[in-house]
C-alpha cells in the first residue's frame, strides 16, 4: 500500500493531481482510514503494533506528499515567471499624440508672423461696455450700423462683444498717446442662426498699428506679407472701399483664388478672388476719443475671422468641424502645416 501510494505521489504532475492522491489514501474513504477504522476487529494483542504500523506508513506517505506539494508549487511559479518575462529591450508601443485644433495652429501661425514683425499681442474682455464696443469705435446708440452686427446684449451697458474691435479701444486708452502695433486674437459673439458658414460664436484676429507718418501703403504692405506668408508667395492681393464705422478711408481684401488660379470657380465664386477680412485707417474720431491727436499720429486697422482663414487654408467646407470635436476631423492636422 505504501509502495503503491509514493509511486502515485511521484507521478502527479501538478497540485491537482497530487490533491487527487492525497484524498484516495488520506481521505476519509482512504485505505489509510479504513485500516485505522478497522482495527477494533483485530486481537486486542495485535492492535498496538497494527497501529504502529499503519501510523508509520500514514506519517511518511503525507510526509512525501507535503514534500511533493511544495515542489510542485514552486515549479508551477517558475513556469508563470517565465512565460510572463518582459524584454525590456523591446521597443515601446507608440503613444498616441493628439494633435491641435485647426484653429489653433492658425492662430499661432499668425501670431509668430506678426510677431516677427515687432507687433505685441494684446487681449480684452469678451463680455464688453457697449462703450468700448461701439461708442468708442464711432457707432453712437441709435447708429444704422450697429444692425450690422446683431448683438447679443446683458443689459442696456454690457453685451458679448461682437468684433475684437474694443480691443483697440482699450488699448489705445492704455497707451496714452502713446505708438501702438498689436494683435488681438479672441472669441466674439453674433446674435446669428449657426449654418455652414455661420455661428453664434467664433473668432476674430484684430490689428492695431498707431504712429506717426502710418498710411495706407503700409496696411497695404502688411497685408500683402501676411496674404503671401499664410497663403503663398504667389498670391496677390486685391483691396476692396467698403464700410466700417471706425475706419477711413475702409477697404476689404481679397486674395487671388488659389484653387482657379484666377479663372474663377466655386471657391472663388467665379471672380478670381476671395474675400479675407476688413481693414481701413483709423477714424480720427476713434483716435480722439482715445486721446490721439489725428494731427500727429495716425494708423490703421485690420479685422479678421480664424475660422474664414482656417477654412480657406485647409479646405474646410462647414464651420461647424471647429466645434463639433469630431476626432476624425481634428486628427487629420496631425502634420498639415
Ligand atoms: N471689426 C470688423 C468686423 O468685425 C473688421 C474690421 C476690423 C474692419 C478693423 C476694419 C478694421 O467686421
Amino acid at each position: 500500500l505504501k509502495e503503491e501510494a509514493l509511486a502515485k505521489i511521484a507521478a502527479a504532475s501538478n497540485s491537482k493531481e497530487l490533491n487527487d492522491v492525497r484524498v484516495a489514501y488520506l481521505g476519509k474513504k482512504g485505505p489509510i482510514t479504513d485500516l485505522l477504522k478497522g482495527m477494533g476487529k483485530l486481537p486486542a494483542e495485535e492492535r498496538p503494533k497494527m497501529g504502529a504500523l499503519v501510523n508509520v506508513v500514514r506519517q511518511e506517505v503525507t510526509e512525501v506528499l507535503e514534500a511533493r506539494a511544495q515542489l510542485l508549487e514552486e515549479k508551477a511559479v517558475q513556469e508563470q515567471l517565465e512565460k510572463e518575462s518582459i524584454d525590456v529591450t523591446l521597443p515601446g508601443r507608440p503613444i498616441k499624440v493628439g494633435s491641435k485644433h485647426p484653429l489653433t495652429k492658425v492662430v499661432e501661425e499668425i501670431e509668430d508672423l506678426f510677431i516677427s514683425m515687432g507687433y505685441e499681442i494684446a487681449e480684452g474682455p469678451e463680455v464688453e461696455k457697449d462703450y468700448y464696443n461701439f461708442e468708442a469705435l464711432n457707432l453712437p446708440k441709435g447708429h444704422p450700423a450697429r444692425d450690422m452686427q446683431d448683438t447679443f446684449y446683458i443689459s442696456e451697458e454690457i453685451l458679448l462683444r461682437t468684433q475684437t474691435s474694443p480691443v483697440q479701444a482699450r488699448t489705445m486708452e492704455e497707451k496714452q498717446g502713446a505708438s501702438v502695433k498689436i494683435i488681438c486674437p479672441g472669441k466674439v459673439f453674433r446674435r446669428d442662426n449657426d449654418d455652414a458658414t455661420h455661428s453664434h460664436q467664433f473668432n476674430q484676429i484684430e490689428g492695431l498699428v498707431i504712429s506717426e507718418n502710418i498710411t495706407m501703403s503700409d496696411l497695404k504692405g502688411t497685408l500683402d506679407l501676411f496674404a503671401k506668408k499664410m497663403f503663398g508667395q504667389e498670391r496677390e492681393i486685391r483691396l476692396r472701399p467698403s464700410f466700417f464705422p471706425f475706419t477711413e478711408p475702409s477697404v476689404e481684401m481679397d486674395i487671388s483664388c488659389f484653387k482657379c488660379g484666377g479663372s474663377g470657380c466655386s471657391l472663388c465664386k467665379q471672380t478670381g478672388w476671395i474675400e479675407i477680412l476688413g481693414a481701413g485707417m483709423v477714424h480720427p474720431n476713434v483716435l480722439e476719443m482715445a486721446g490721439y491727436d489725428p494731427k500727429k499720429v495716425s494708423g490703421f486697422a485690420f479685422g479678421m475671422g480664424q475660422e474664414r482663414i482656417a477654412m480657406l487654408k485647409y479646405g474646410v467646407d462647414d464651420i461647424r468641424h471647429f466645434y463639433t470635436n469630431d476626432i476624425r476631423f481634428l486628427s487629420q492636422f496631425h502634420r498639415t502645416e
